[in-house]
């Protein structure tokens, strides 16, 4: 991955092959924001007005690439937009700087090294650029050729491969909170591009065995404990859900649990993973045109699995446990049929009458068994319904929960970290619509509001007295638009930022 240090040059002196200032929107045309004062000198302080005749506004997603000028030693000065000018005595948003990082560090592919000179007041912007910059750096070129050029800034394929170094200016490299803030950057990114990896990876490749195997490996380094339960131990132990959705594909189900314990921990959280490694639909097939990027349906599993690694290797101090139900959801002669019932760990029963509501049984099976350990809160994560896209779009997910305030918390902290999200309500009326005349429930209900049904279905599963949320993540976390800030195509990251800030709010004690 893209390397980060923390540097004391000054934007005039250090030597790279770019560097990346920051151009905010004003009044009255672009504004060079600070950290970019050297550099405005090295231009004779006409930055802003070099920038206004090459059509630069400042805004966000702009990026405006100069020649630079003798006096830096770097060839190129690169500008990007900020958004608006801040009020006075405001910072920029801390998203703002992680949008322009990202852009930054997409338009330096194969570029070896970068300083970035954006604006710093605190260690939250140094952590927000440094996010931004090695989440802006990431390409899967796993399947593209192996083959490098002499240079080694290109792929087997020809396309330049990502900045190999980002060098922060105007952070402190020897202040405590800047050092912490870096190394936060790096590990959360370094699993969020872990999870995007294997978002990525293609279904035939990552099977849900070969998921369990990535899982185990990662915990060893990390010191986690893994238990994987194989299809027999499913079957031992009354997984219907999990055992149901699986039982049509040639790759059988797993369910992975992953323990981080820290011995300073007052509260232990309990998260949840929809991991779907591909969702044909099932008997119920999906049509042609909505199972092309269907790998992406273990990105709840991912995030749940990064959120996990990232909470170990930052050492947060509470527990967490990450449950990952882990299926291939396939139509053959072996597969669950519409009209089946299956008998769920819990010991309900559900009428199957759509098999491509399959994200509801696996967790309904995983969301029984985190309830046993009675966490403090449970927080299941999931691409469940289109639904839910209809409702919000592609770039936000829905917050369900059986208690407002969690939900509330939970957003707040989503708005924190940068990931949009919004509170969705679990209307009771709803649930009748899944009242089935031969098992205790059925997995589909109306169609009109999806999203919600299934969340009240997922609620029917989770223990007594347990607070519980439930992230819908089906429009932000596969993206299939052009790249954006630190957005690429494919696999984003959905939610982990938000969990972890929820691991870290939860050790600090701040929730219930
Ligand atoms: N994995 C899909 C939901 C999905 C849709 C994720 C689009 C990402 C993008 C889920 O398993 C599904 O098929 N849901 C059905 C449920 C319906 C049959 C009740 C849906 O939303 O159509
Ligand atoms: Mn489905
Ligand atoms: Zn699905």
């Amino acid at each position: 991955m893209t390397a980060l240090t923390l540097s004391t040059a000054g934007a005039a002196t250090l030597r790279a092959d770019a560097l990346v200032v920051g151009v905010a929107k004003g009044a009255k045309g672009p504004v060079v924001a600070p950290g970019a004062e050297a550099v405005d000198k090295a231009f004779d302080g006409k930055l802003a007005s070099v920038l206004d005749t090459l059509g630069a506004t400042g805004a966000e997603g702009e990026v405006t690439k100069l020649p630079a000028p003798s006096g830096l030693k770097v060839p190129v000065v690169i500008a990007v937009g900020l958004g608006p000018v801040p009020e006075k005595d405001e910072a920029y948003p801390t998203e703002s700087l992680r949008r322009a990082a990202g852009s930054a560090a997409r338009t330096l592919t194969g570029t070896k090294k970068a300083a970035f000179a954006l604006p710093i007041e605190a260690s939250e912007d140094a952590e927000a650029i440094a996010e931004g910059a090695l989440l802006g750096a990431y390409a899967f070129n796993a399947y593209r050729g192996v083959e490098k050029d002499a240079k080694n800034t290109k792929d087997g394929n020809g396309a330049k491969l990502p900045l190999a170094e980002v060098a922060l200016l105007g952070a402190k490299p020897r202040d405590k909170a800047y050092k912490a803030a870096a190394e936060r950057a790096i590990a959360l990114t370094e699993e969020i591009n872990r999870a995007r990896d294997l978002i990525n990876t293609p279904p035939n490749d990552l099977t849900p065995e070969a998921f369990a195997a990535v899982a185990t490996a990662a915990g060893k380094e990390n010191g986690i404990k893994v238990q994987v339960l194989d299809e027999k131990a499913l079957l031992k132990g009354g997984f219907g859900g999990i055992l149901g959705v699986g039982q049509g594909s040639q790759n059988p189900p797993r369910l992975v649990k992953l323990t981080y314990t820290h011995s300073k921990a007052a509260k232990t959280l309990a998260l949840v993973g929809k991991g779907i490694t591909y969702d044909s639909g099932g008997i119920s097939l999906k049509p042609a045109g909505h199972n092309e990027t269907m790998k992406c349906d273990m990105s709840g599993a991912a995030a749940v699995f990064a959120a996990v690694v990232a909470a170990a290797r930052l050492g947060i101090a509470v527990n967490v446990t990450g449950w990952l139900a882990l299926a291939e959801n396939m139509p053959s002669g072996s597969a669950t049929r519409p009209g089946d019932v299956l008998r769920m760990y819990s010991g309900k029963t559900v009428e199957v009458l759509n098999t491509d509501a399959e994200g509801r049984l696996v967790l309904g099976d995983a969301l029984t068994k985190a309830s046993e350990e009675n966490p403090d809160a449970i927080v299941d994560v999931a691409t469940l319904t289109g639904a839910m896209v209809m409702a919000l779009g592609n770039r936000t997910f829905g917050i369900m929960s059986n208690d407002d305030a969690f939900r509330t918390s939970i957003h707040e902290i989503a708005e924190e970290v940068g990931e949009q999200s919004w509170p969705m309500p679990l209307p009771s009326e709803l649930r009748k619509g899944m009242d089935s005349p031969t098992a205790d429930i059925a997995n589909m209900g109306e169609r009109m509001g999806g999203g919600l049904v299934a969340g009240l279905f997922l609620k029917e599963f989770v223990g007594d007295g347990i607070t519980w949320a439930h992230l819908d993540i089906a429009g932000p976390a596969f993206h299939e638009g052009a790249p954006f800030g630190y957005t690429p195509k494919g696999g984003t990251g959905s939610a982990i930022r938000t969990l972890v800030k929820l691991a870290e709010r939860t050790a600090d004690g701040d929730l219930g």
